[in-house]
């Protein structure tokens, strides 16, 4: 049973999806913790109803360059107690020792096609916007290993949708929303599958 720490900026939209996946058993997985980066949050009251422990490590603590980091702040809530960390929404860049401790283990969702519209800045409507003004026919959401780049980390799985001429930003996000759910669990999955299930070595 692997263990996830799941962080969010928001809604935690994602977390009913990861919720049913692990009680339909599906996925082997417990939700060890949600975590917020900004108090208050519907994603915080979210996982509190369903009893999750939830904790809130407040971005704007960790300003300072010369004090400590967000991201150490959460590998210290996470080290020992997580397998995986999965940002479902979560809007801070992780950096430093994190990634290295948690190498493979961090997956992020993105609500485009990556390697388009993606990088600093590209989040929520910013990115939907972005894809009507560019005229794509395709948009989407891809799920990603996180390393020091923005966006830019092996992409383990991907869907695509299409965009009608009458596609607004908030339509869009809507129709890329619909999707994501079914694929971050398919996503997590595939990380889960041990090997030997992999290459179909029954013992
Ligand atoms: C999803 O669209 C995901 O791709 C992106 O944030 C959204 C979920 O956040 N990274 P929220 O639940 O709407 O706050």
């Amino acid at each position: 049973m692997y263990r996830i720490a799941v962080c969010i900026s928001g809604r935690g939209s994602l977390l009913p999806p990861i919720c049913e996946a692990i009680e339909n058993g599906s996925l082997p997985a417990v939700i060890a913790c949600v975590i917020s980066d900004r108090p208050g949050t519907a994603g915080l009251e979210r996982a509190e109803a369903a009893g999750i422990p939830a904790l809130c490590i407040d971005r704007r603590k960790y300003r300072d360059p010369e004090g400590p980091s967000l991201s150490d702040a959460i590998l210290q809530a996470v080290e020992g107690q997580a397998d995986f960390i999965v940002l479902a929404g979560f809007l801070s860049i992780l950096q430093g020792t994190i990634l290295e401790k948690f190498t493979g283990k961090i997956i992020n969702i993105h609500p485009a096609l990556l390697p388009k519209h993606g990088g600093r800045g590209m989040y929520g409507m910013r990115v939907h916007q972005a894809v009507i003004e560019s005229g794509d026919r395709m948009s989407g959401s891809t799920v990603h290993f996180v390393t020091s780049g923005i966006d830019t980390g092996p992409i383990i799985t991907q869907r695509s949708i299409e965009v009608l001429p009458e596609d607004t930003p908030d339509s869009l996000r809507h129709k890329v929303g619909g999707i994501e759910g079914d694929l971050l669990v398919e996503a997590l999955r595939l990380v889960m599958a041990p090997l030997k299930e992999k290459r179909g070595v029954v013992k």
